[in-house]
């Protein structure tokens, strides 16, 4: 296996035939409809989804895809490469705790509950690498369930109903970032998203003389083991104390400089622990802003520095970092060519990004890619993502 794969191997078009002929052998029957939706990566705007803040994600080329078709009787009947074999009958849907809930939300929330329904789900995004394998699933699963049912679902309108799959049927109470991402991805562009009207930009996230790489901790993460509800929950309630005694929106950590919100916090009574998660959220979405302008003026020196300062706050401040994580980012750093890198995503586990000059990228990866297996995980992966990905791309098939 190369050091920093490339990702020529899996395009849509390739794992779309691909999951036709797997899904020809698993049920012996064509596929109806199906769907391939991508990863993500969040170049900045950490925690910040969820009050109603900024975020910068990017589309990556590693991808999830599912064919789906009619079955005989009432049953779903659900194979994935990674997971295995599923059925349930497909009236009265719930959660069972397994990675079928996926699915089973997904067919209730598009209103397909009761009809027997195959689906073949098999991809090249690594499951629970924090690069939004779940998003990609459920953003996938809704737009091939909406292309059966012969009403296809626009990008963005996929994206809004999987997040409800994830929010009302398996039960994280996730933000916007990851299904927008995935569903709405831009070749070349990262998407500056406001989440609290949806409305977005499409920035160009290429940078003279440096490079991309998604690094996968190998450590494994899952949004629904309960401490992204903890932190989430932890913001949610501390914004609400701020709001009602200040008579603020719920939107105030997207005006509020730092230092201002401890003089205010401190008013309010919050914990110090409190305190320190809002003074996070504020000054990552300032960072989105920063960012945003430093890849408008494409300046790879002014990226690194934002990408270093964001992990810091994700660490210190927010507490989603572990000694292991911070202990890659320490060695990533003292790597010549090395301009930043940041956890990305939830935390705790999951992925990280990193800005590298391009004539130090091999052997900064090959470098990364030795110190993962040595000291974190055997399943730790660099990925040099080259360009940011497009969106979710929906079919129906015809023969
Ligand atoms: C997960 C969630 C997102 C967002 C990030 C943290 O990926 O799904 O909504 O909150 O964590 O930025």
């Amino acid at each position: 296996m190369s050091t920093v794969p490339s990702f020529d191997f899996l395009t849509p078009e390739l794992l779309r035939e691909d999951l036709t002929s797997r899904f020809h052998a698993a049920f012996g029957a064509s596929p109806e409809a199906g769907a391939v939706a991508p990863g993500r990566v969040n170049l900045i705007g950490e925690h910040t989804d969820y009050s109603q803040g900024f975020v910068l994600p990017a589309a990556i080329p590693l991808y999830t895809g599912v064919a789906v078709g009619h079955g005989a009787g009432g049953e779903l009947d659900v194979v994935s490469s990674t997971f295995g074999a599923e059925r349930m009958p497909s009236q009265g849907l719930e959660k069972r705790g397994s990675f079928s809930d996926y699915v089973a939300g997904a067919v209730k929330l598009a209103g397909m509950e009761g009809l027997g329904l195959r689906f073949y789900i098999h991809g090249d995004l690594p499951a629970g690498s924090g690069l939004s394998s779940s998003a990609s699933l459920l953003v996938a699963l809704v737009t091939a369930l909406s292309r059966l049912k012969g009403e296809p679902l626009e990008p963005m309108a996929a994206a809004l109903l999987a997040r409800r799959v994830e929010n009302e049927f398996v039960g994280v109470p996730c933000g916007f970032m990851d299904q927008f991402a995935v569903a709405m991805g831009q070749e070349g562009a990262a998407l500056f998203l406001d989440c609290q009207d949806n409305s977005f930009e499409a920035i160009d996230a290429e940078l003279p003389g440096a490079e991309w790489l998604v690094v996968y901790s190998g450590l494994h993460r899952k949004l629904a083991s309960g401490g992204y509800a903890h932190k989430v929950d932890a913001v949610r309630r501390a914004v609400s104390v701020l709001s009602l005694k200040h008579d603020l929106g719920e939107g105030l950590l997207r005006l509020v400089d730092a230092r201002e919100l401890e003089k205010l916090a401190a008013q309010a009574g919050l914990s110090p622990e409190d305190v320190a998660l809002l003074v996070h959220v504020a000054s990552e979405n300032k960072r989105v802003f920063l960012m945003r302008h430093a890849l408008q003026r494409k300046n790879p020196e002014e990226v690194g520095w934002i990408l270093r300062d964001g992990h810091r706050s994700l660490s210190l401040d927010f507490g989603v970092s572990t000694p292991l994580l911070d202990g890659l980012v320490e060695f990533a750093e003292s790597i010549p060519g090395v301009l930043g890198i940041r956890l990305t995503g939830a935390g705790m586990g999951g992925s990280l990004v990193a800005l590298v000059r391009s004539q130090d990228c091999r052997v900064a990866a090959t470098a990364l890619q030795t110190y993962l297996v040595e000291h974190i995980s055997p399943e730790g992966r660099v990925f040099a993502i080259g360009q940011p990905a497009g969106g979710v791309m929906g079919w129906t098939q015809s023969y």
